[in-house]
């Protein structure tokens, strides 16, 4: 008992604290307002939609990284796909980027429908078919007003005035945005406002949108708070504030730091900081955060108790010096939740350190997911969980390291490539298929990877293959099993259904397995192209076996091996086939993981025909197919709003 709380104790000031504190610094204001999805459904070609949906989105991401906006294009004709994000300028450039992946995820919720808005505290996403960045006022501008507190004649007034100053200092700040604040005279109370256009405006467009919005919001008046939601504006008052910080003012920053040293410094005592930090927090989140805290702390205790039963703790200095202080020569790679780094241990064991960067809430969420799931793990195939360490706003996960590094590595390449037979590759396809087994029939709650690829399929000294980056994964509940979930993944790895709908089944796993067969034997990259002249690997093989030319196929660096030994040569074709078998269009067509492994194992194994092959080129996904799809989908779903939202990580890393 003692021990456990004790262990709470440090959990929540390793992990949760630092959450709280860095988020007081800022608030990335990813609170939806409202959300607009087109009437009009997607026509001509889904899959190609898709794909510049995702293009675009992955660029607006890596602009968003060094900045406020962006404007993005990518594609030609019909399916061309027009992004414009935008977070307001008092946004640091973190809460930024956290405010935009909740625009992402929740834009992605509009498919099939053409096209759609969200409008959020902190930013603004908006994403057509067409060109509409110079669009400024249209049908659905509206205004939202609070209707909690009548406010005095004094507090309306104030806020016309401030509304009026902060139109005129927007529209001669060359970001075309103003913040502005006043108190309410002879009274307690001050009133807040925000106003922002978008960048791609002209200034006389910003000038229209934003007088307008004066207009509107001013009909919210008595009420304590307003927004305008205007095509090509943003608009906000209220009684509270709702204004970030200032970032020359580091009265924050600096707390912060002085809350690391004291860390730093006095880390034996642990209950001595814990408390210091404690009353800090509880000075800073007294009034707003009460609710908040119970919920962390609820799953803080959760979470303490499962990394205590399951792994190691390491330290934080001996982390940073397996790492060497975090050198970019150790990087292993990159993904969305954080980087990879190669480390050594003093004791010499060589470890792969996952470093999470944990700054809100959903963050954290996904490390305790990511932990929960993986502790629970342990099967030759998969790549197993050491211990864990954290420290500030840093929560690390500690992995047995794979000197061979991932199987793309060796595949893909024309001189390593060489250096896996067909006899290592057949293990390590089996290996695989044995690992995916495990994780969906045979733990406790089936788990399904979402992100099956070879590049998350590390090797060991000996070519063993184990799955790794559960960072996607996700528990299928029995009772859930078509959960709708957000589109998430690969895209080139990515089951059809999965596109369209976003349905959570183990048959995704399999498809992407599929692929992943077809991308070993042959040593070419599933690039499903854009442009309609060069066919899909699964396309090509599909068309290859039916044919009875399977072997054309092969990865050059197998043929001489493959025809001097007929058993290699029928193994690699049946190898083919299960692949195929594996990406049929239909999922209920697709054998569940144990069948592909008797396929592939059993020498006798009967293989039916692959039937259903998937949509092969980009003009292949007939009409009527595409039309039954979307009929399916709206009759399940007659708004626009996919039911369950995930929040934590959505789009290929
Ligand atoms: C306005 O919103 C509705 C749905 O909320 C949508 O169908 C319509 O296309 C939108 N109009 C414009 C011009 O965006
Ligand atoms: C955008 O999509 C809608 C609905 O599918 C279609 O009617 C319209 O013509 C498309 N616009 C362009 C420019 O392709
Ligand atoms: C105020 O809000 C409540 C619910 O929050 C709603 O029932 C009521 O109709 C609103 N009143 C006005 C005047 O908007
Ligand atoms: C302003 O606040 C002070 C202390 O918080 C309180 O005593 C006073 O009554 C308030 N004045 C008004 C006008 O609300
Ligand atoms: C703002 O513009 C919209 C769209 O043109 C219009 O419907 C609305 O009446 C305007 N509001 C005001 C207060 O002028």
């Amino acid at each position: 008992m003692k021990k456990s709380a004790h262990t709470t104790l440090i959990f929540i000031t390793l992990i949760i604290l630092p959450l709280l504190i860095s988020k007081s610094n800022g608030d990335a204001r990813d609170q939806i307002i409202r959300k607009y999805c087109d009437r009009g459904f997607v026509q001509e070609n889904i899959k190609l939609f898709v794909e510049n949906f995702i293009r675009a989105t992955e660029i607006a991401s890596n602009e968003m990284q060094v900045s406020h906006v962006a404007k993005v294009v990518v594609g030609t004709g019909p399916n061309t796909n027009y992004l414009l994000t935008q977070c307001y300028s008092h946004l640091a450039s973190q809460d930024c980027r956290l405010c935009y992946s909740q625009i992402r995820t929740t834009l992605s919720t509009c498919f099939p429908r053409i096209g759609g808005r969200i409008y959020l505290d902190g930013c603004f996403g908006r994403q057509q078919n067409y060109s509409f960045f110079e669009e400024y006022t249209g049908p659905n501008d509206t205004v939202i007003c609070g209707n909690t507190t009548r406010k005095s004649v004094l507090f309306q007034e104030s806020m016309r005035g401030v509304v009026y100053n902060v139109v005129g200092d927007a529209l001669r700040n060359v970001d075309y945005f103003a913040r502005g604040e006043a108190l309410v005279l002879g009274t307690n109370d001050s009133v807040y406002v925000l106003a922002e256009c978008w960048k791609t405006l002209s200034p006389s467009s910003c000038r229209a949108c934003l007088e307008n919005a004066s207009r509107s919001i001013t009909t919210c008046s008595p009420w304590s708070e307003g927004r305008v939601l205007n095509t090509g504006c943003f608009m906000r008052y209220s009684d509270t504030n709702f204004l970030n910080p200032r970032p020359t003012t580091s009265i924050s920053s600096n707390t912060g730091r002085i809350i690391i040293a004291i860390v730093v410094s006095v880390c034996t005592f642990v209950v001595v900081f814990t408390v210091t930090l404690v009353s800090v927090l509880y000075i800073r989140n007294h009034k707003s955060k009460q609710q908040k805290r119970k919920g962390s702390y609820d799953q803080a205790e959760k979470m303490a108790k499962i990394l205590t039963e399951i792994s190691v703790k390491f330290k934080y200095s001996s982390i940073e010096k397996a790492t060497r202080n975090w050198d970019e020569c150790n990087k292993l790679g990159e993904g969305g939740s954080g980087t990879v780094y190669k480390g050594v241990l003093l004791d010499g064991r060589e470890i792969a350190v996952k470093r999470l960067f944990l700054n809100n809430k959903f963050r954290a969420a996904e490390f305790y997911d990511e932990v929960n799931m993986i502790s629970s793990l342990e099967h030759k195939n998969v790549v197993r969980l050491l211990g864990w360490s954290g420290f500030e706003s840093e929560s690390i996960l500690v992995y047995e390291y794979l000197p061979n590094m991932s199987l793309d590595f060796f595949i893909f390449d024309e001189i390593r490539g060489k250096e896996l037979s067909w006899e290592k590759r057949f293990k390590i396809i089996i290996g695989i298929s044995e690992g995916l087994v495990y994780l969906h029939e045979n733990t406790k709650t089936p788990i399904i990877h979402r992100d099956i690829k070879t590049s998350n399929i590390l090797l060991d000294l000996r070519f063993r293959p184990k799955i790794a980056d559960f960072g996607l994964a996700r528990y299928l509940q029995d009772n859930k099993s078509h959960t709708n979930i957000p589109i998430a993944g690969t895209l080139v790895y990515m089951a059809p259904e999965c596109l369209a709908h976003g349905h959570l089944s183990k048959k995704i796993d399999v498809y992407s397995f599929g692929v992943l067969i077809l991308e070993v034997v042959t040593g070419l990259k599933n690039n499903r192209s854009t442009t309609t002249d060069t066919a899909s690997l699964v396309s090509m093989a599909w068309n290859h076996f039916q044919q009875n030319k399977a072997e054309e196929i092969f990865d050059p660096n197998l043929m001489m091996h493959l025809y001097t030994h007929t058993n290699y040569q029928k193994e690699a074709i049946k190898a083919i086939q299960v692949g195929l078998l594996c990406t049929q269009e239909d999922p209920s067509l697709r054998p569940s993981m144990s069948t592909v492994l008797k396929m592939l194992a059993k020498d006798n194994e009967p293989l039916p025909a692959p039937s259903n092959p998937p949509f092969m080129d980009e003009n292949a996904m007939e009409l009527n197919e595409i039309t039954h799809k979307l009929h399916q989908y709206f009759n399940s779903d007659n708004s626009c709003s996919i039911a369950t939202v995930d929040h934590s990580q959505f789009f290929p890393r």
